[in-house]
């Protein structure tokens, strides 16, 4: 059913564009969006980036998965068909911000390229920008900072990603970093490299 079978009438011209509130905060907004593994650093560079932005006058929001499923998203698990409700809720979440020309930088492992595309659609390529934050499987066990990787090697977590539910490397990426081979520093300076020419203001 479409939405106005639904009797659902969304407006979607704004009294305010979006552009008027990207003015206003002098930046463009982007949905900068992190993928990887459980342990592969996401969260970690996500606020070190943000702290760069910050310092240098950018307004941004970090939107990651453990908070989101700690609140809007409480209901939903791990399967598949959830961590595809995840993400599409998560999308439709990042749109807004964009509309109000505001940054995020998200945190999710969105596991696969059919999960990441329906993200992609949602938010619209052009404001996306997709970042594999990768490290081997192995390094990010033996991280497990979260000891959510033994318990999994233990059978007590079911459809752990990477050890009984699949992760896809992204097919096509705006950037990859391997944080087990950069340090923290210089996998936030490759980050800046890519998002501040995408996100200044471009004047006239
Ligand atoms: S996603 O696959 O739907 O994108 P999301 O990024 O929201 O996942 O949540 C991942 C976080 O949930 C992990 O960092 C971890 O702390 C926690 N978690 C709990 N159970 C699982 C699981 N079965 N697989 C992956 N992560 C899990």
């Amino acid at each position: 059913m479409n939405t106005e079978e639904r009797n659902i009438f969304p407006v979607y011209h704004e009294i305010l564009a979006r552009e008027e509130k990207e003015t206003l905060l002098k930046q463009q907004a982007k949905v900068i969006w992190l993928t990887g593994l459980s342990g592969a650093g996401k969260t970690t560079l996500a606020r070190h980036l943000e702290a760069q932005l910050f310092q240098r006058g950018y307004l941004t929001q970090i939107l990651d998965g453990d908070n989101i499923r700690a609140g809007i998203n409480n209901n939903l698990g791990f399967s598949a068909a959830d961590r595809f409700e995840n993400i599409r809720r998560i999308a439709e979440i990042s749109r807004l911000f964009l509309h109000c020309g505001i940054i995020t930088i998200n945190c999710f492992i969105s596991p696969t390229d059919e999960i990441r595309e329906m993200a992609r659609s949602i938010i619209g390529k052009d404001d996306f920008l997709e970042i594999f934050i990768n490290a081997p499987l192995g390094v990010c066990e033996q991280r497990d900072v979260k000891g959510l990787y033994s318990k999994a090697r233990r059978g007590e977590i079911r459809e752990f990603t990477g050890i009984t539910s699949p992760f896809e490397a992204p097919a096509h990426c705006d950037l990859e970093i391997r944080t087990d081979l950069l340090t923290i520093d210089e996998s936030v300076d490759q980050l800046l490299t890519l998002v501040l020419p995408a996100i200044s203001r471009k004047i006239g």
